[in-house]
């Protein structure tokens, strides 16, 4: 088996250290530094090669937005021949095709019995403020439910939206107000019986009062989480109950990670709203929200919109993403992805003390790293540890969870099982490290 990874320099390597200097000086330092400290030249499937020649195993997928790999030749072709005829109008100002037919095909994805339609913008935090601001003037209420450890986005409303402070709130306050944030039982930590969901929530908030109830199907940034047997099903029956809309955030979870083009398949679930962001349109901003078509029935136009959202370029890549997951039957895929996974996960599990839990849906896979198995005591010093041993021996693996002790996997479902298992036994090797 020839190698995928090749560390040829020190990491990061000469070419890399020359963009160091710049970096600090010129780029606003807020926004931290990378998980990589090597500088891309290229990327394709699930390989990336940076500007020293040295080649890594992209476990990070740009941070999930790579569910066909980096730079598939459809989606380059396609956005290359978009560019030479035009590369914006505003479709409120002249309008273009592939903007409606990526609607359409999303609204013909989008489960459930009811007529759907969509409307498309450029980020995922977008795509959920845009649902809020939907579901209050659908609802004529304010209100607005969220779970504990949920990530919905960094601008103001989904900030606060956003359950963990540190980094997301820091001082950026005052938030946002009319948002109650709810308990998410997960399938790792139960935190609640579900039958008491109503209760926490009457005491919280007057449901009468709520538009919607925005909740991730399995839980990104949170630390992949998955909810308990049922949660998702009472959280429908309580939005019916109360006329509350729910809306799922599928913006990390969606575009067919888990083994379904949309989480909530999984479910068996028709919300009311979905979100999607990320891997819809391979890493080119775009977002899209669906809905039942008769939400928006009686809103005057021009009440929602943008300059850019589902710029023509994006909408090209985005129908080429639909395409390439039908064509290379990437859900069936994501379900293996995530069998190998699993399996050499619960073979490290079995070796490895710290490694508490392993959990996922389809491609969508994580372990989490503790100092205790029984008091399940965050071990986040571990996972830094091991994210470090990765990047220096060529794969490049993400941390997720309110206390960083997770290790998730966004890998392309394109990537080889012998890269996915090269980038295996790398972790294998961090895992045995850390454990000494
Ligand atoms: C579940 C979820 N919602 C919303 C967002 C925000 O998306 P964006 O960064 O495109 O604004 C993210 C980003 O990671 C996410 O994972």
């Amino acid at each position: 088996m020839s190698k995928s990874i090749l560390i040829k320099t020190s990491i990061p390597g000469p070419e890399s250290l020359k963009f160091v200097k710049d970096r600090d000086r010129y780029v606003a330092s807020a926004l931290g530094g990378s998980l990589s400290p090597c500088y891309i030249a290229k990327g394709e499937g699930a390989i990336v090669t940076d500007v020293d020649g040295n080649r890594f195993i992209d476990l990070t997928g740009g941070w999930g937005c790579l569910m066909v790999g980096h730079a598939h030749p459809k989606v380059v072709q396609a956005v290359k021949e978009q560019v030479e005829n035009f590369t914006h109008t505003d479709f409120t100002a002249v309008p273009y095709n592939s903007y409606v037919e990526l609607c359409k095909k999303l609204a013909e994805l989008a489960p459930g019995k009811s007529e759907k339609s969509a409307c498309l913008f450029n980020s995922g935090a977008e795509a959920i403020e845009n649902a809020v601001k939907i579901a209050r003037a659908a609802t004529g209420r304010a209100g607005i439910i969220v779970f504990d450890n949920a990530f919905h986005g960094r601008t103001l409303l989904t900030m606060t939206m956003t359950h963990k402070s540190m980094p997301y709130k820091y001082k950026y306050g005052p938030f946002a107000p009319e948002v109650y944030r709810l308990p998410y039982p997960n399938t790792y930590r139960p935190s609640i019986d579900i039958k008491d969901l109503e209760t926490i929530m009457t005491n919280v908030v007057n449901p009468e009062t709520v538009a919607a109830m925005v909740i991730e199907p399995m839980q990104g940034e949170g630390g992949f989480n998955i909810p308990v047997d049922g949660f998702l099903e009472h959280i429908r029956a309580l939005c019916d109950k109360y006329g509350i809309l729910m809306v799922t955030d599928e913006i990390q979870c969606g575009v067919g990670r888990t083994g379904k083009f949309f989480a909530i398949e999984h479910w068996n679930i028709e919300p009311d709203i979905i979100c999607l962001a990320k891997s819809l349109g391979s890493g080119l901003p775009l977002s899209a929200v669906i809905l039942k078509k008769e939400i928006t029935g009686s809103f005057p136009g021009g009440t929602i919109g943008g300059t850019y959202v589902g710029n023509p370029l994006c909408c090209k890549a985005a129908l080429q993403v639909l395409k390439i997951i039908e064509e290379e039957n990437l859900l069936d895929r994501a379900v293996e992805v995530g069998q190998q996974l699993k399996s050499r996960f619960m073979d490290m599990r079995s070796k490895y003390e710290i490694v508490g839990d392993v959990r996922g849906m389809g491609a969508m896979v994580a372990i989490e790293l503790v100092k205790d198995r029984a008091a399940k005591t965050p071990a986040p010093d571990k996972v830094s540890a091991v994210i470090d041993y990765c990047v220096k021996h060529g794969v490049l693996v993400p941390s997720a969870g309110i206390n960083k002790n997770v290790l998730r996997i966004l890998v392309s479902p394109v990537i080889t099982d012998d890269q996915l298992q090269e980038a295996l036994d790398v972790i294998d090797n961090a895992l045995a490290l850390v454990s000494e």
